[in-house]
């Protein structure tokens, strides 16, 4: 596609001219924007990557009011950093984010790159988030593409090859970067999130109250249902598994998921691979695997629940069992594992699952 021919100098004007004002009347109110400060615009835009804004908002708010700053940040423990992400799922964010606080204060003074390759060097920062740094912070002219953004640009273009290929993301970068304007480059792209967000929608569009409908292609042709093109949904993946949750003394066994496991720093009960039925057998062989694994000899194995969670793409369908202390020492070699009391649950990042599954263990306990 030739870009110039497609959207001439013309559009591109009205298209700067409408957005903004539409900008200044239906922009949305998000708490990260005001400030233009780089640490909460990344804060925020490392949470947004694969969350909504609406699930987004509240961990925002508890995150940056125990962690105002990079320096904050960068002192407090890694678990401290991931009980706060709790719930927001790919925990490797909140990891990347840590190290990085730390890097930025140890190398350089806690201040913030501005330029693109630097923001790019930066662990977990693609181009994407480089680019929304960059301009809503330091208000450089640099283009974004993300979900939002990617679906106006189609529609506008009338795209209909996969905006996910190679080629239909080099012709979107190039797009994006022909949008950019020099003067307020922050706001115009935070403009065009938001029209994408709220009027040019993946279903039903809004397009009699977009501000862009007059050179808009796929509207012009009445193909703004099907452009951008559909891509395949990732296939879910069934796993099922047993949790068991070993008492001893009224404290109970948790791991430290590891670096290569789903849901890596989380803690967790000991958990296995488990698609049996659960019977004398299958419980005998959870246990010889319990002590495998940590070291425990437990018995009066006993499901106490089957909880069911999905999460990104996994279907998870956890047995959780409770277990008796009889005998053993901790085998920590591979990862850390202790007992830890009811109380103390609240204080360590446990993976969804676990989080459940210690909710039914203390309930009615008044911990
Ligand atoms: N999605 C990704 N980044 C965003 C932002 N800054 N505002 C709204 N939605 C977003």
């Amino acid at each position: 596609m030739d870009l110039a021919a497609a959207f001439s100098a013309d559009k591109l004007s009205i298209l700067r001219r409408n957005l903004r004002r539409w900008y200044g009347k239906h922009g949305r109110h998000l708490p990260w924007r005001a400030a233009g400060d780089p640490y909460r615009v990344w804060i925020s835009e490392i949470m947004l990557q694969q969350t909504t804004v609406t699930a987004v908002i509240p961990y925002y708010e508890r995150f940056l009011a125990r962690f105002p700053d990079l320096q904050t940040l960068a002192e407090a423990p890694e678990q401290e950093v991931l009980r706060l992400w709790e719930g927001l799922g790919y925990y490797s964010r909140a990891r990347n984010i840590h190290k990085t606080a730390r890097k930025l204060c140890h190398e350089r003074g806690g201040n913030f790159p501005r330029h693109l390759d630097e923001l790019l060097a930066l662990p977990g920062i693609g181009r994407y988030t480089a680019g929304a740094i960059a301009s809503f912070a330091f208000n450089q002219s640099a283009p974004i593409v993300e979900a939002n953004t990617l679906r106006l640009y189609c529609r506008l273009l009338g795209y209909e090859g996969d905006p996910r290929s190679t080629e239909g993301q080099r012709l979107l970068w190039e797009f994006a970067e022909r949008l950019v304007p020099s003067q307020k480059p922050g706001e115009f792209n935070q403009a065009l999130m938001d029209l994408g967000a709220t009027v040019c929608t993946p279903t039903e569009p809004k397009c009699p109250s977009c501000p862009l409908r007059s050179i808009c292609h796929a509207f012009q042709q009445g193909r703004q249902h099907e452009i951008p093109r559909l891509v395949k949904r990732v296939a879910m993946t069934e796993v099922t598994e047993a949790s068991v949750a070993v008492r001893k003394q009224g404290t109970f066994l948790l791991r430290q998921r590891r670096d290569e496991e789903r849901w890596a720093g989380m803690w967790d009960f000991p958990r296995f691979e488990f698609d049996d039925d659960l019977n004398k057998a299958t419980l005998s062989r959870l246990a010889q695997s319990l002590r495998k694994l940590t070291g425990i000899e437990a018995r009066e194995l006993q499901r106490v629940e089957t909880i069911r969670h999905t999460v990104t793409r996994y279907r998870i369908t956890l047995h959780c069992l409770s277990a008796e202390f009889v005998s053993g020492r901790l085998l920590c070699k591979d990862s850390p594992m202790k007992w830890i009391s009811p109380r103390q649950f609240e204080d360590l990042a446990l993976s969804m699952t676990a989080r459940k599954f210690a909710r039914l263990l203390t309930k009615g306990t008044n911990q």
